[in-house]
């Protein structure tokens, strides 16, 4: 088998014969050598191929180096050498090649040239072979790893939350019905109404939106768990911070309050940047250079001072904000955006909806770093947020970050039956549906808390791109299941 070439560009020249294979990325030719840079999706860095057709090695003849062209896939063995150009300390001096899979340059819609996100995105099966997506997914790959081991390290248990379910954790309504009903003609009720007890499940069910009321059943036995799984919300829109399927890490913490709760989240983010920075270094690097390409494309005044790496190891090293919502609001109130009338949704009284924008201006422009807001007004959150004692507030918390605004969700969670009860009947969420959610609060009942992370905006924020379609695989969004 062909050695990974992030494995190669790690070995120094020898007589020894090397095996690689991947796919071709650039190819140059001066009289009868050509050299090719090749990928294999291991590491960012290509391995420069030096083939000379006049050795007239095995399979190093005009007719197959024809087929040599970007895109195509090739296997190849030779020596390993020191490289005479500059760029790389070591490249193959191919002892024989064999082209696996032409790819037709006229046909080929990835040539060696910046595409814009826009095109990659069309030709999604593609994008994969791009630097910046390959980049992107081996920290995807990274962060996901760097999740399960911070949360092992610390004694969770990962708990697989069910993907549909018959209740609305958030109480948004916005979820994808799960059902096997005929579309035409299904079992009607007397009101007309669909009849969901002949459904596959005997009842209306749904694809989730959290795992996080499973969760707080495991967390009362458990005592520390967490979920990382796909989430699905039917929310109509188009930004490029919104997913229709997208992944979040819920841990769920028994005997931890509003404070223990912050303190791990705060944990937890600067434990993965630290990750990425110290583990994807060469990807970090490529990715910050976007980065400064991408800035430096906007007004001056819009401009990030500082680099993307500068920018991680800031957030890394440096205590995160913590305020009140009350005190947002203040703030929010009284700067000039707002009184300039600048903001689309102004701030106007105790009580609105922060709107990212008033989310980005405390975080970019006020406090300059990431910001915990925490004890909301009771009635923009979900109804399990454990209710404050001044009855106006619940102790929620939403971490918000440069770039991407809010990438945490969480709370300490009611734990008193009758009051939960009560917020239940309050956002009529119907008691059948969550009876045994609130059954759990007549047994041993403890103070816990949580939070979910959105695993995209995650990578947002880690990777420095801004649009959260270009951070998945696959994204789903309104309109778009292609691929
Ligand atoms: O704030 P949210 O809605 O919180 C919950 O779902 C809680 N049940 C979490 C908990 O306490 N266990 O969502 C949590 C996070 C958001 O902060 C955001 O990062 C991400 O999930 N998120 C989305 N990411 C991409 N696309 C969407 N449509 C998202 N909606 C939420
Ligand atoms: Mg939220």
């Amino acid at each position: 088998m062909s050695l990974s070439i992030s494995k190669v560009l790690t070995m120094s020249p020898s007589d020894e014969t090397v095996s690689v294979s991947g796919w071709v990325r650039t190819r140059r030719s001066s009289k009868n050598v050509s050299f090719v840079a090749l990928n294999d999706g291991s590491t960012i860095r290509n391995l420069q191929l030096v083939i000379d057709v006049d050795k007239g090695y095995e399979g190093m003849n005009e007719e197959a180096m024809v087929k040599v062209t970007t895109g195509a896939s090739l296997c190849a063995s030779g020596k390993l050498v020191a490289s005479q150009g500059s760029g790389q300390a070591v490249e193959l001096l191919c002892e024989k090649i064999s082209v696996e899979g032409v790819a037709d340059p006229e046909e080929y819609p990835l040539q060696p040239k910046r595409h814009s996100l826009e095109f990659l995105r069309e030709i999604g099966h593609l994008r994969f072979r791009t630097n910046v997506f390959g980049a992107i997914l081996r920290v995807r790959h990274a962060m996901t790893f760097a999740i399960h081991k911070f949360f092992n390290d610390r004694g969770f248990f990962n708990i697989h939350s069910p993907i549909i379910t018959g209740s609305d954790c958030e109480g948004a309504g916005e979820m994808f019905r799960v059902t096997t009903l005929p579309e035409n003609n299904p079992p009607l009720l007397d009101d007309g109404k669909v009849d969901f007890s002949k459904d596959f499940f005997g009842k209306a069910t749904n694809l989730t939106v959290s795992g996080q009321l499973e969760a707080e059943l495991a967390a009362m036995a458990l005592g520390k768990v967490y979920t990382f799984g796909p989430t699905f919300r039917a929310e109509n829109s188009n930004t490029s911070r919104h997913l229709a399927e997208f992944w979040m890490i819920e841990p769920e913490v028994a005997f931890a309050d509003l404070k223990d709760n912050m303190d791990l989240a705060e944990d937890f983010l600067k434990y993965l940047i630290g990750y990425a920075l110290e583990n994807c270094v060469d990807d970090m690097e490529f990715l910050s250079k976007r980065y400064a390409e991408e800035e430096k494309l906007k007004p001056q005044a819009e401009r990030e001072e500082m680099t993307l790496l500068e920018k991680l190891e800031f957030v890394r090293n440096n205590s995160f904000e913590r305020v009140t919502y009350t005190q947002a609001i203040d703030i929010l109130m009284n700067s000039t955006p707002n009184k300039k009338k600048k903001f689309q949704y102004p701030v106007e009284r105790w009580g609105i909806d922060l709107q990212s924008e008033h989310e980005r201006y405390l975080v970019e422009k006020h406090f300059k770093k990431p910001v915990i807001v925490t004890d909301y007004p009771r009635e923009n959150k979900a109804f399990y947020m454990r209710v404050n004692p001044d009855e106006k507030t619940v102790a929620a918390m939403d971490i918000l970050v440069p770039g991407v605004g809010e990438i945490i969700g969480g709370s300490q969670r009611e734990e008193r039956y009758e009051i939960l009860k009560e917020r239940a009947a309050e956002f009529k969420i119907p008691e059948e549906s969550i009876w045994w959610y609130l059954d759990i609060r007549k047994y041993g009942s403890v103070v816990h808390s949580g939070f979910g992370l959105g695993f995209e905006r995650l990578l947002m924020f880690i990777t420095g791109m801004s649009n959260v379609r270009d951070v998945s695989p696959f994204p789903r969004t309104p309109k778009s299941a292609e691929f």
